[in-house]
């Protein structure tokens, strides 16, 4: 399915209060006969959602769906270039293709992503309504050469809205990874469109996680937590998305004027291998050393046998004393 008719939205849209709807009830609504209605119900089932049916009572999601909502996240941000999609590819693809003809704070925020891209070639796992699929458009006029520190900060953005809306304790983990107490919260992929000497388009990608379906976890290969489970609350990602938007909207035009030497104190804050022993992956290296945090221009500063280093690739892993 690549995208909900107007029966799906409708049905959708009904059974998100997580109460139960007899075939009945939602075969006049959708204008369909008993057996069509089936065919929705598996058609949402189909995109991750969690419909039973019970005899005599109808059918009822697993729990109640809070949608996004495109005019409440416009008006929280004060942006009025949001576009909400019920499902697409990737939320980074729809901004990409549109380049050059969006205008810098052009966002796409979706509730499924059929193709949702992590780094280094990963699938993102991205259930319908579960999680935040996030894309933001920024043009940097001065190139390709002020980018190299733009990852960190809009972790930095990212670990600001969160605290926004009231989740503390959050740290970052070099280059681009968003962490709680060891497990991965929120991830961001950076997509550029460039020429030698000429502005570059950014679409930044962040994905963060709110409410994993159980079935969905078993896919995911590495430590992980979402923002419920970490909150003991049901979050809303109306207000999330927002407050990112916010966050990107103040800090690239201080970003594109001052690079990262504002925000080093803010990430040496957050850095969660900050003085540790570390292993930094490389292609065909593995290089131990302790972690001094970044320099200005995002490096990674690693303390090898009392020299300082600075990486700008690979991977940074906690090594094991
Ligand atoms: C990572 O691997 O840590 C980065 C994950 C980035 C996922 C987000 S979800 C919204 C945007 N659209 C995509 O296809 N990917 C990014």
């Amino acid at each position: 399915m690549s995208e909900l008719n107007e029966q799906g939205s409708k049905l959708l849209n009904l059974l998100a209060d997580g109460e139960f709807h007899s075939g009945e009830k939602i075969g006049e609504l959708l204008g369909v006969s008993r057996t069509s209605v089936n065919n929705y119900i598996k058609g949402l089932q189909e995109i991750g959602l969690d419909i039973y049916k019970v005899p005599g009572r109808g059918y009822q999601s697993a729990k109640a769906i809070e949608l996004l909502d495109e005019k409440q996240i416009r008006s929280l941000s004060n942006n009025p270039l949001v576009k909400v999609e019920q499902i697409l590819d990737s939320t980074n693809q729809w901004l990409l293709d549109k380049i050059p003809n969006i205008k810098n704070g052009q966002t796409c925020i979706a509730e499924y992503q059929l193709a949702g891209r992590g780094r280094r070639g990963r699938t993102w796992v991205s259930p319908f309504a579960s999680h935040l699929y996030f894309s933001y458009y920024w043009r940097f006029d001065a190139g390709i050469d002020k980018l190299s520190g733009l990852s960190l900060l809009v972790g930095i953005a990212t670990v600001n809205a969160l605290e926004e809306i009231g989740i503390q304790g959050v740290s970052l983990k070099w280059p681009n990874d968003i962490y709680y107490q060891g497990k991965k919260l929120a991830g961001i992929l950076i997509e550029l469109n460039a020429q030698a000497n000429e502005a570059c388009h950014t679409v930044i990608g962040i994905g963060i996680n709110v409410c994993m379906p159980p079935e969905q976890a078993k896919l995911i290969d590495q430590p992980w937590i979402d923002l419920d489970s970490l909150s003991g609350e049901k979050m809303d990602r109306n207000l999330l998305s927002a407050a990112l938007i916010s966050e990107l909207q103040k800090l690239l035009p201080e970003y594109e004027n001052s690079g990262l030497q504002p925000y080093l104190q803010r990430w040496f804050d957050l850095d969660c291998f900050l003085d540790k022993p570390v292993n930094v992956l490389l292609a065909e290296q593995n290089k131990p050393g302790i972690c001094r945090g970044i320099n200005e221009s995002g490096a990674l500063l690693l303390e090898c046998d009392g020299k300082i280093e600075s990486f700008i690739g690979g991977e940074v892993s906690l090594r094991l004393a």
